[in-house]
């Protein structure tokens, strides 16, 4: 069997290499030249832990190969639609042009008998209008069926070949059939399958990030009322998190949500109900929303009480710049956003990742880029920990606190041991911790 995957961004490569492991052959398109050369050489053009050890062996293997000519798709049997949907540059709405075009070479190049397994997130309603383009321009030889992805940045690899789950959303049983024949490998482990119509799937999708942001700016709405009235947001999410019904996870109240999906997601999704004469339905998530940038403001803010509303010239240590650990994406990223609004205000940003310098140097040129998170701590009147990197919490304070102007710590993820930092000395915050929860 011949696999093509038709985008190669995160999803796409990730979902390509994933099939070579399952042992099919696989021709990943896209039209960035840049990218499929990187491939090519099996360098990985991101950070995601087991990705680059997958490609370089099935590069070797030739079970996969990168292209940027469509027409290599032409004798695939299965072509995944992997595309990115971002948000559109002049509303909430979905950006669907490379959906869209991802179709145009189907209907150019696809083999008849070939079957479309649509994987990107969608307003719902694409489905059901790509299969009638399909069956109106190739005459029914080419099946659609839709199979959301549920993966993680950080744990993208493992996701894709053991998910909670795969939903398939179809139309004509056999292609179905077909799907599970490529899943083999993954469904015969236990993983259960879910099969329904072609719009479910597509909102299993959007229902399942918006609940998790919706978790997520919950718990921060907690916070904001107990940093009012002396609350512990941690001790809550605990004590709520034990009942089995709630449950702890997506409940770690800090800076908030960013990263490529969540907020993109939950505006199109708005923006896809109010399409449907449904205002009122998904209100709740601007809410939602508000309450998510409520949290980077709450944080300026913090940063201002600490050493001063007038920030001009005031060194600060930002340590995470990528939207949450164990990845280099920086998309919406809270910690960027907190240091960029510090910036604006005058202050100068002294920034370290572990894994995201590259990106930030291209996109905020301004910042001062550190080698170690003692480097960026040097001169700073203050810390503020925006990325729970593994490494941040191992960090020796008494080290970060020899070099830096004054000791106060900021920690806007209740990541790390406040308690170690005060022990050296430190002035040290968590966000809506209680002194002595
Ligand atoms: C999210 C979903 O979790 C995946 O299931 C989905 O497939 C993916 O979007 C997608 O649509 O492609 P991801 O964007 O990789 O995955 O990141 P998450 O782990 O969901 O984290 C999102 C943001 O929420 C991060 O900024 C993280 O720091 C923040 N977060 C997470 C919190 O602030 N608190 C929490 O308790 C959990």
């Amino acid at each position: 069997m011949l696999i093509s995957v038709i985008g190669t961004g995160y999803l796409g490569a990730v979902h390509a290499v994933c099939m070579a492991e399952l042992g099919y052959k696989v021709i990943g398109f896209d039209t960035d030249e840049h990218k499929i050369a990187t491939f090519n050489k099996g360098e990985a053009p991101f950070f995601e832990p087991q990705f680059g050890s997958l490609l370089g062996r099935h590069l070797a293997s030739k079970k996969v190969a990168f292209t940027t000519d469509a027409a290599q798709i032409a004798d695939a049997d299965v072509h995944f639609i992997c595309v990115g949907t971002p948000q559109a540059a002049d509303g909430f709405h979905a950006n669907t042009e490379y959906i869209d075009a991802s179709l145009e070479n189907i209907i150019k190049y696809a083999k008849a008998g070939s079957f479309v397994v649509g994987k990107s997130t969608v307003p719902v309603g694409t489905a059901r209008r790509l299969r009638e383009e399909l069956l109106q321009r190739r005459n029914g030889e080419i099946g659609l069926v839709w199979n959301p992805e549920f993966l993680r940045e950080g744990f993208a690899v493992d996701d894709t070949l053991n998910p909670d789950r795969i939903v398939i959303g179809f139309e004509d049983e056999k292609d179905v059939a077909r799907l599970k024949e490529v899943y083999r490998p993954i469904i015969d482990r236990g993983t259960p399958v879910l099969v329904t119509n072609l719009e479910t799937a597509e909102l299993v999708k959007v229902a399942a990030n918006a609940f998790l942001a919706t978790k997520i700016s919950f718990i921060n709405a907690m916070a904001e009322i107990c940093e009012k009235v002396g609350g512990d947001v941690v001790s809550l999410a605990d004590a709520i998190g034990h009942d089995s019904r709630i449950g702890r996870k997506f409940l770690n109240a800090g800076i908030g949500f960013g990263g490529g999906c969540l907020p993109k997601d939950i505006r199109a999704f708005q923006a896809r109900a109010n399409e449907l004469g449904l205002d009122e339905t998904l209100s709740f998530l601007k809410d939602i929303d508000a309450v998510n940038h409520r949290r980077r403001h709450r944080m300026v803010a913090l940063t201002q009480m600490f050493i001063g509303e007038e920030l001009k010239g005031k060194r600060i240590c930002v340590l995470g710049a990528a939207f949450k650990p164990n990845s280099d994406d920086i998309r919406d990223s809270p910690a960027l956003a907190i240091a960029k609004m510090l910036a604006d205000k005058g202050a100068v940003i002294s920034i370290f990742d572990p894994r995201a310098l590259e990106n930030v140097k291209k996109h905020f040129p301004t910042f001062e880029i550190a080698e170690s998170a003692e480097a960026a701590a040097k001169d700073a009147e203050i810390v503020l920990h925006l990325t729970e990197w593994q490494e941040f919490r191992d960090l020796d304070p008494a080290k970060i606190g020899d070099v830096m102007k004054s000791k106060i710590i900021v920690d806007g993820r209740n990541a790390l041991d406040l308690d170690k930092w005060r022990a050296a000395g430190f002035v040290a915050m968590g966000m809506a911790r209680a002194a002595h929860a």
